[in-house]
């Protein structure tokens, strides 16, 4: 069971590096490492064979054994007939009647001693496979979860202490109310914890200890699914599936009929590429959405936030791979689905920040800095400099630059 088991994790293991590998494609050939990615694979393979091996030898050894003493069994059987017939108390019949039931027997058991080390080493497989089963998930509804209801999407963080495993803390006691349908920028230098606060009103992590309240309920307390339907998120990098256009865009809503999907993809400005594709709206996007674009799957992304229209709107940097005018042509349809939801904005242009209620400037998982994008360019802090920094509108990659 136990070498069944070692064996099954490394055949796991090698899957993984094989989809690893695959999905890194694009690096394996810009870096030219595909000796080396043969290389890494063989170690993974060589431990393989080993183990295998030696699940093997453990079912050779058992089998062995037994052999032996079916053999020492046979020769005891047969030397017992043949000196019981030399003594008389054997007869003829039943010197044949106990060898071939003596053979028979022997068979059976050989029999069910391979059935048996196959069932061992199936449980050993399956023991391999259940210990990820039954894995703890992180984030768990509690029992009896009701859904949320968002209407205003008044958002509030009350003394939100928050860190990933092994890290040091990202936010620390962190109060802060967003009202409803307030428009509110975040911005800081890269690793600053932006899109984490993003996903901590998501709840793709529990907070360490504190409250996220979303119109007054506790999202700790509600069904995820619910949040995650009312809360509409464009992530920093955008994940298209591999099927039509049509069906990524649906995405965002899936009752949504034909027409309201080509209605949200004009309105995210994909509907003109996508018009000009042999197949149109039945175009296969490749996995990843890889005959894509960067600036066309941001596009597509911002069609499917569009079309789920939720009460609160999360943009992660949602236009930062599109060229100036298209992103300008984007804000516009934005602000008009911004106009009734609360929204969030990370942005590294800062020029994209010129429509904002208010700003949130972040600095190693802290908010320092919290007011009018007017107050802060006036109040000579963090913000001020950043703005100064920036070079036609772009942050610099570092403080220090
Ligand atoms: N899943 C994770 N597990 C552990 N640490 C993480 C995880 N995600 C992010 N971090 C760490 O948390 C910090 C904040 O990351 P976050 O993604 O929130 O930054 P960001 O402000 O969005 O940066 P960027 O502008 O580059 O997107 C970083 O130091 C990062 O290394
Ligand atoms: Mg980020």
């Amino acid at each position: 069971m136990k070498t069944a088991q070692d064996h099954s994790e490394i055949v796991s293991q090698m899957t993984g590096q094989i989809v690893d590998c695959l999905s890194n494609i694009m690096n394996v050939r810009l870096f030219a490492r595909e000796s080396y990615e043969r290389q890494y694979f063989r170690q993974f393979q060589n431990d393989e064979i080993l183990r295998s091996k030696r699940a093997a030898n453990v079912i050779q050894i058992v089998q062995l054994i037994q052999g032996v003493l079916s053999f020492l069994l046979m020769i005891l059987v047969i030397y017992t007939l043949i000196y019981g017939w030399s003594q008389s108390w054997v007869t003829l019949g039943d010197f044949s009647l106990i060898i071939m039931t003596a053979f028979t027997m022997m068979g059976l058991i050989w029999f069910i001693d391979s059935q048996i080390s196959l069932l061992f080493r199936e449980i050993g497989v399956i023991r391999a496979s259940l210990s990820l089963i039954s894995e703890v998930h992180a984030v768990k509804d509690i029992e009896g979860a009701q859904p949320i209801k968002i209407t205003a999407g008044e958002i509030l963080f009350d003394r939100v202490t928050f860190n990933y495993k092994r890290n040091s803390n990202l936010f620390e006691d962190e109060s802060l109310i967003i009202k409803a349908g307030q428009k509110v920028g975040l911005v800081g230098f890269s690793g600053s914890g932006k899109t984490t606060f993003a996903n901590l009103i998501l709840r793709f992590y529990d907070v360490t200890s504190g409250r996220i309240m979303i119109d007054g309920q506790d999202i700790a307390r509600v069904t995820q699914a619910s949040l995650r339907e009312q809360v509409a998120m464009i992530p920093q990098e955008p994940g298209l599936f591999h099927r039509t256009l049509m069906e990524n865009i649906r995405y965002g809503r899936l009752d949504a009929t034909d027409e309201e999907i080509i209605e949200a993809a004009k309105r995210a400005h994909c509907h003109e590429f996508i018009e000009r594709l042999d197949q149109g709206y039945q175009t296969l996007v490749g996995e990843g959405g890889g005959k894509l674009s960067g600036g066309q799957r941001q596009r597509l992304a911002v069609a499917r936030a569009i079309l789920k229209n939720a009460p609160i709107l999360i943009l992660d940097e949602a236009t930062s791979a599109l060229d100036s005018v298209t992103e300008k042509l984007i804000q516009e349809s934005l602000k008009d689905l911004m106009k009734n939801c609360t929204t969030l904005i990370i942005a590294h242009r800062l020029s994209t920040l010129a429509d904002m209620d208010r700003v949130l400037v972040f600095d190693k998982g802290q908010v320092i800095e919290d007011g009018s994008v007017q107050e802060l360019t006036k109040r000579k802090g963090y913000f001020a400099r950043m703005w100064k920094m920036q070079s036609h509108g772009f942050l610099p990659e570092e403080a220090n630059e």
